[in-house]
């Protein structure tokens, strides 16, 4: 389906806003249409579970990633909604199981599912949402799909590993931390978009191009994800502020303070970091000497540039078909930037 080229480049928040939530309401009905003719012999608990974790709440940045990457490159069609409900099951499966690893007690304003329905639940309505993503990319992207997003998941599983290694240990460095944000949310935020672009038929270039705009905004999306777990309000958030102090991960505010602190703060920091138990009271003390150390202005930084690496990646799409793609794919680079949530 060709899209209309009158719209301008320029479009406001309020466009973009608009064209996310048409985009996640078809993939939300894909979902149900899916669970529906995946699930009719099983048991109702199983269908309980997924329905708690995939409908409502969340932003559904991974649907409209896939979306727009093969409008981009020309392709829209009733699979495409399939295929984008996919990358949401891999990420709901992912989250699902990363609140078993870090303990997490909300998710999406709501309770996590481990807390919810308890660990053998979790543990299994994960493995569903892996194995039906799977399914179903070798079905609409082909084998070629199945590479990249099995590549992206063992990238994920690594990345999860690599972050519980360097977990309170303050000698951990701004490298380490971009390795594992690489590996455990850019590379699946590469892939969603490499396989759009697949989908999309899209050229080489085009394809290499949507990649790493994927994998910069995806780095650029964790380093904002980790500053409003320090910075962020809960209610927008829907997940526990400070959890990641608490669980000792090693992310970018907390790596800037330890290398720019004074000494006596540095070492307030490194106690503070590596004696359990870690408490809401030493949080608010770290928070208090990253501000001080000028580390959330950094990690906003850091963000910026990646962002700015992204949208660079975009330069071979400079021609008016399909601009309207273009220009929400630009916009939600920005966003992710601004995002409270
Ligand atoms: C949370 O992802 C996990 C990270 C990679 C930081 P999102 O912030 O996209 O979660 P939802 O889908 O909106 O709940
Ligand atoms: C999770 O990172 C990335 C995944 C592999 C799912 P986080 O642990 O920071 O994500 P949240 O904060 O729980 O959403
Ligand atoms: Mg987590
Ligand atoms: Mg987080």
């Amino acid at each position: 389906m060709k899209e209309k080229k009158t719209v301008p480049a320029d479009v406001g928040k309020a466009f973009l806003l608009e064209v996310i939530q048409r985009h996640a309401a078809r993939t939300e009905e894909a979902v149900l249409l899916d669970l529906e003719s995946a699930l009719s012999d099983n048991d109702p608990l199983l269908l309980e579970v997924l329905k708690y974790s995939l409908l409502k709440g969340g932003k559904r940045l991974r649907p409209v990633l896939a979306i727009l990457s093969s409008r981009v490159c020309g392709r829209d069609d009733d699979n495409l909604y399939l295929l984008a409900a996919t990358f949401e099951y891999l990420h709901a499966g992912s989250l699902i199981h990363d609140d078993v690893i870090d303990h997490a007690e909300n998710r999406r304003g709501k309770e996590s599912v481990v807390k919810k329905y308890g660990m053998a639940a979790a543990i299994l309505a994960g493995d569903w949402l892996h194995a039906r993503c799977m399914h179903l990319i070798g079905t609409l992207a082909g084998q070629q799909g199945l590479d990249i997003v099995c590549n992206a998941t063992q990238s994920m599983v690594d990345g999860e590993f690599l972050q519980l290694r360097y977990a309170a240990n303050s000698a951990v460095t701004e490298e380490q931390y971009r390795s594992v944000v690489l590996r455990k949310t850019a590379r699946l935020m590469s892939a969603t978009c490499e396989i759009g672009a697949l989908y999309g038929h899209a050229n080489p270039t085009q394809q290499s191009a949507l990649a790493r705009y994927g994998e910069k905004i995806g780095i650029a999306f964790q380093i904002v994800d980790d500053l409003l777990d320090y910075l962020g309000d809960e209610q927008a958030t829907g997940k526990v502020v400070g959890n990641d102090f608490i669980e000792g991960k090693m992310t970018l505010p907390l790596i800037h303070a330890l290398a720019h602190a004074s000494d006596a703060e540095r070492a307030e920091l490194i106690t503070a970091v590596e004696h359990t138990p870690r408490d809401s009271d030493g949080c608010a003390r770290a928070r208090q000497l990253m501000r001080a150390a000028e580390s959330f202005a950094f990690s906003r930084q850091r963000a910026c540039q990646e962002i700015e690496e992204g949208l660079a990646a975009l330069s071979c799409f400079a021609h008016k078909e399909h601009q309207e793609s273009l220009a929400v794919l630009e916009q939600l680079a920005g966003y992710i930037l601004r995002r409270d949530r």
